[in-house]
């Protein structure tokens, strides 16, 4: 599996947790509450590992350096929907809605990468490095997983 099909692979996995949590009810909160923290690990290691060895790659090249700058931002944004729903209580219309701009927030910023970014990053990168980008995500993964585990 390559680097693209990885980063792929973890944005179907969200889809499918959005689709989990869209299928609850404002009664379900302790299943809301089991969903959303599963989610919200797989947002928060995805992303800091796209932004520590891949965007740090694609911000040195003047072909990927606005888009992504925007992709940062677009990070940042996601995260701060995540730290909302977090502190909120999951039984509500309010997190039902939150929980449904995160989504669009998400699914928008999934379709600019797959769309865009990722065709110019195969420019921009040669196979081996994105190869190993790949594998130093892998391990990124491996170590928060260990953490978490504690
Ligand atoms: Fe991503």
């Amino acid at each position: 599996m390559n680097l693209y099909e990885m980063l792929h692979r973890d944005h179907e996995k969200v889809k499918s947790l959005f689709d989990q949590l869209e299928a609850t009810g404002e009664d379900q909160e302790s299943r809301r509450e089991t969903l959303f923290a599963h989610l919200f690990r797989e947002l928060d290691v995805h992303s800091q590992a796209e932004e520590k060895f891949f965007y740090s790659q694609l911000r040195s090249e003047d072909e990927t350096r606005e888009l992504t700058l925007e992709s940062i931002d677009e990070h940042k944004m996601v995260k701060r929907l995540l730290g909302e729903l977090e502190a909120m209580d999951k039984g509500t219309p309010e997190w039902t809605a939150k929980c449904r701009t995160l989504r669009e927030n998400v699914e928008e910023h999934v379709e600019m990468e797959e769309q865009e970014l990722f065709p110019m990053a195969q420019r921009v990168l040669e196979d081996e490095e994105a190869a190993g980008i790949a594998e130093d995500i892998d391990s990124f993964k491996e170590e928060h997983a260990e953490l978490e585990s504690y």
